[in-house]
């Protein structure tokens, strides 16, 4: 039997950082994971370099059934506090767009940041170890794992969501706060790309690999990114944000042209270039094959604008302006940056994370209904929730 103060369940962002605050503390402190690697997620992120935090991080970045619940641990542990140990490790970063923080040269700086954290405090860090099961004891906790059986006082789930399978994500943080009696909420995929149905998809199929800026809308929610367009849909940091607010059934609203007003565009064009096809005048705005198939897909005349009636231009003007869309689906968790919903936060305190009505058992991270943008904000999370808990577990 393994006596430990503190046993982490999950070597991910929230997991080692929770565990470098708490051994700190003095407290005897054991990671386990059941994966080869730790951080196997973070050492994905930002395409290798890791967006680990954004400089405007705010409550208002992140989705949950109880918007307030996240605006202690982000006000106690800010990006400004992350940022700082970023540099204390003489990690090289920069702002790509909009706040993201990306380290210069690789995501493998963040993740032996954690793992140097982490041996400074003492805690063990276990790989390939599977947690078979996990019952309360009058001393705390006793888990029987394939490392063999552990007894802690506090037991922190930092098991993450369920997007990227093959990363390592299974649904344990969900069955362990069922297993204790606490509400969990409905799941779907997030931050993951649109599929459409097989009419869209064959008529924007030449536009594979095509981005533009657009306002993508849905539920009263908008965001101003660059649009791409897949072999099998809709993807691109706009449309990764929207599918947050989206579900099943709902349409997108798409301003094609948020720089450009289109309704000016074809005026200027009739009074001016009269002669000059439809094609020509929205290559203006638009890549080519991007013209062509908006003309394709909303069956368009392309004649010269002469020939177009007033009442026609509006209308086109109009439809770039709000084209409606209705997805077929989301890729899933195969390909999602995220997952919605999961341990409900009213059951937990937005000050420790500990569970309201079981003693020494923690939530932290993902696993929990806080679900950020697409920009860092998801790390942030992980990095002030683990801070909370690592305060006093
Ligand atoms: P995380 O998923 O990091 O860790 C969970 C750990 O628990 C894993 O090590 C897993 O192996 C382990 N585990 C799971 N089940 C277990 C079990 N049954 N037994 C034992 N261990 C178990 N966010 C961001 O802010 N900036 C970014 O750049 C990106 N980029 C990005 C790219 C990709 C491809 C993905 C999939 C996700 C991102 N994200 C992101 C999101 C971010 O990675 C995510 O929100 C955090 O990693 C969540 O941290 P957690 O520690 O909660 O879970």
């Amino acid at each position: 039997m393994i006596k430990r103060d503190v046993i982490v369940i999950g070597a991910g962002a929230a997991g080692l950082f929770c565990a470098a605050q708490a051994g700190a503390r003095g407290r005897s402190v054991e990671v386990l994971d059941h994966a080869k690697k730790v951080g196997r997620k973070i050492l994905m992120s930002g395409g290798g370099r890791c967006n680990f935090t954004n400089m405007y991080a705010g409550p208002e970045n992140f989705l949950s059934q109880n918007p307030h619940f996240c605006k202690s641990a982000l006000s106690r542990y800010t990006q400004w506090d992350f940022i700082s140990l970023v540099a204390e490790h003489g990690i090289a970063y920069h702002e790509k767009t909009l706040g993201q923080l990306f380290c210069d040269d690789s995501a493998k700086d963040i993740v032996n940041l954690l793992l140097k954290e982490c041996e400074k405090a003492q805690v063990t860090v276990t790989t390939r170890c599977d947690i078979l099961s996990v019952e309360k004891s009058e001393s705390g906790y006793s888990l029987t794992t394939s490392n063999g059986d552990y007894q802690c006082e506090s037991l922190v789930i930092a098991t993450g969501g369920l997007s990227m399978p093959k990363l390592g994500a299974t649904p344990f943080g969900y069955k362990i706060a069922e297993q204790f009696g606490l509400n969990v909420l409905p799941t779907r995929a997030a931050l993951v790309p649109f599929t459409l149905h097989d009419k869209d998809k064959e008529t924007l199929a030449d536009l594979s690999g095509v981005a533009v800026d657009v306002y993508a809308s849905c539920n009263d929610t908008t965001f101003k990114e660059a649009m791409l367009f897949t072999h099998r849909g809709l993807s691109g940091p706009s449309m990764l944000q929207i599918s947050s607010y989206w579900e099943a059934g709902d349409t997108l609203s798409i301003n094609t042209t948020p720089d450009n007003d289109p309704h000016e565009l074809l005026n200027n064009a009739r009074a001016q270039t009269p002669d000059a096809l439809l094609a020509t005048c929205l290559n203006k705005i638009f890549p080519k094959r991007v013209s062509q198939s908006f003309i394709e897909l909303n069956e368009w005349r392309n004649v010269p604008v002469k020939q177009l009636s007033h009442g026609e231009c509006e209308s086109i003007a109009n439809t770039l302006e709000n084209w409606h869309i209705k997805p077929n689906g989301t890729e899933g968790y195969r390909t999602a940056e995220v997952t919605i919903g999961g341990v409900n936060t009213n059951e937990l305190s937005s000050k420790t994370m500990m569970a309201n009505n079981v003693e020494g058992l923690y939530f932290i991270g993902e696993v929990v209904d806080v679900t950020g943008w697409l920009g860092g904000y998801n790390f942030q999370w992980a990095w002030s929730s683990g801070w909370a808990a690592g305060q006093v577990v």
